[in-house]
């Protein structure tokens, strides 16, 4: 059987753009939908049960459009409420938290891991337990950053002020004695150059976008999900105006960049 529905995708902002073009390129014949957020952003600061409101709203949104599945390329959203989307909606819901925790259990050598996320998936100690089902001799130090996802929002992602920040971030972390180091937040793969020059080689820095499509490309083959068509269709919204939006996505993208659609979520 083969299923030439689209993907859905979401995430607060920009931050879930770094898992969809990690699907684009496992999953190259798969059509997708992604939804960013961006009129609640950001969702780290806000209460789980407040961002589980806003993660039923958009997976409405997406299977009203008619999705096979649903990834929630966002580590808050998967963190408040990956368990309940999957018990509410009709179609399989994939997290990025695990496969995160995975990347980052299987890096480490000194089995010392350090996690940066926002401070909900801080607080659902998500990170902790994933890495511990997957290794329960790691140890793992979460530190929330709640100031970096307004700042690539923002495009300063680069700025000498971003880097200042994240030094005093990952300094305890540092001193840990740390060698992997999780990005728990999709946003923050576009930080990924300033926090390399910041803890040095010695620490492997990983994220969830490999191998979150990785985990959805596995989904599609054992439930012959497969598009069987050949051509593929790309759709992307976000919930506010749409520039600042455009320009990350622009610079991610280039110029296979479908145009984003402004949408209003009730
Ligand atoms: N990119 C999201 C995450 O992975 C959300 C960040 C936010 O809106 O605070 O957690």
């Amino acid at each position: 059987m083969a299923d030439h529905r689209p993907i859905g995708v979401f995430d607060s902002g920009v931050g879930g753009l770094t898992v969809l073009r990690e699907i684009h390129r496992q999953l190259p014949r798969e059509s997708t939908i992604y939804l960013g957020d961006t009129a609640r952003l950001p969702y780290g600061p806000r209460p789980l049960r407040e961002v589980k409101q806003f993660s039923f709203e958009i997976m409405r949104f997406l299977l009203e459009r008619g999705v096979k599945m649903v990834v929630v390329a966002c580590n808050t959203a998967t963190a408040a409420a990956l368990n309940d989307m999957r018990k509410a909606f009709p179609v399989p819901v994939v997290g990025v938290i695990r496969p995160g925790a995975e990347a980052g259990a299987l890096a480490s050598r000194n089995r010392r891991i350090g996690v940066i996320a926002t401070a909900a998936t801080v607080r659902s100690h998500s990170y902790f337990s994933n890495v511990k089902d997957i290794n329960p001799a790691a140890q793992v130090w979460e530190r929330a950053c709640p100031k970096l996802v307004d700042l690539v929002e923002a495009g300063q992602a680069h700025s000498s002020a971003t880097k200042a920040i994240l030094r005093s971030y990952l300094a305890p972390l540092i001193g840990q004695g740390v060698d992997t180091l999780i990005l728990g937040c999709t946003h923050y793969p576009l930080l990924r150059q300033p926090v390399e020059e910041i803890v040095g080689p010695e620490i492997t820095v990983v994220d969830s976008a490999t191998t979150t499509a990785a985990a959805t490309r596995l989904i599609v083959e054992v439930n012959r999900l497969e598009n069987d068509r050949d051509c593929t269709e790309h759709e992307l919204y976000s919930t506010s105006p749409t520039e600042q939006f455009e320009c990350i996505a622009e610079r991610m993208f280039g110029a296979e960049l479908p145009q984003v659609r402004s949408v209003r979520l009730s």
